[in-house]
């Protein structure tokens, strides 16, 4: 429903969800998926741990099921994530050599996006860099390589696959605040380097009445790059749903972070879209009349 008043191919706009085999073999979530959304995601499945979880043997069975099943239901299919800090294997934390860590960014990123050249229309290729404070993360990737990882990974997609938009993603990016303008920071500058950064991602899994700056915070990003994204949504009120979707309409796109409470990672906390049960709550119905 959200996608037939929400013409992603006339307004480049679309709502999404996140899912993965195990959630989309559930009858319900499979049919509001079909009904409701224009765009999936793999929740877990094309992480590095789960595609490449020993070095250069990869595994695509759970990102084919996905990639099947949007593709049968006529959804956009956004790839999650290339290169992060969690969800990683350990041989590649031990890595200390740059360039062993070079070639296996680019390994890992060229086999994945090669194989799927032409069906993902996004990639978050780098997710969650930042600290709090705007400044870059320790992990593997910037302690070994500095921030130039992120050049190497974006060249890797880049190279795999012309057409498709590569995103830099983050979360708590709610409001214009420190991690926001590093963020741009790095985007401006890597893109003045010629590295092809499209899109940024914010995550926006929002404490309850959180999402009053996100509207100034999209803008904030979007003076760095082509197109801005929500991903991820989740933890909001009613009324925040509304505020990320209005915000959405006034600038780029939302993707709600799974489909059913029952299956969320933050299940306690009274999440998503559609109840334990798989009825419609009243965020739903707001943002449907609000389309
Ligand atoms: C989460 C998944 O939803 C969980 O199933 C998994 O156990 C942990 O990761 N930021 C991201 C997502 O970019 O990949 C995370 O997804 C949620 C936070």
């Amino acid at each position: 429903r959200f996608q037939q008043r929400y013409d992603f191919r006339t307004y480049r706009q679309y709502f999404g969800t996140a899912a993965d085999q195990g959630t989309l073999s559930v009858s319900q979530v499979s049919n509001i998926v079909r009904a409701n959304f224009g765009q999936l995601t793999p929740e877990n499945s094309m992480k590095w741990d789960s595609t490449e979880g020993s070095q250069n043997s990869f595994s695509f069975s759970g990102a084919d099921y996905l990639v099947n099943f949007a593709q049968t239901n006529g959804k956009l299919v956004r790839g999650h994530t290339l290169v992060w800090h969690s969800q990683l294997p350990q041989w590649v934390k031990n890595i200390g050599s740059a360039s062993t860590l070079t070639t296996v960014i680019q390994n890992h990123a060229k086999t994945i996006v090669t194989r799927y050249k032409g069906k993902f229309f996004h990639y978050d290729v780098v997710n969650e860099m930042f600290n709090e404070d705007g400044t870059v993360r320790s992990s593997v990737f910037s302690n070994v390589l500095g921030t130039t990882f992120v050049d190497i990974a974006f060249k890797a997609a880049r190279d795999a696959d012309s057409a498709a938009k590569l995103y830099i993603n983050d979360y708590n990016l709610d409001s214009v605040n420190s991690k926001v303008n590093g963020l741009v920071n790095l985007v401006n500058s890597k893109r003045a380097d010629g590295v092809a950064i499209h899109g940024i991602g914010t995550q926006a899994h929002l404490n309850a009445g959180g999402a009053g700056g996100v509207q100034a915070a999209l803008q904030k990003l979007a003076t760095a790059a082509d197109e801005v994204c929500v991903h991820e949504v989740s933890r909001a009120s009613s009324n925040d749903y509304l505020t990320v979707v209005n915000a959405c309409l006034n600038t780029p796109n939302a993707l709600v972070w799974g489909v059913s409470d029952k299956d969320s990672w933050r299940s306690g906390q009274n999440p998503l879209l559609f109840d334990g049960n798989y009825n419609a709550k009243a965020a739903y119905n707001a943002i449907i009349n609000a389309l």
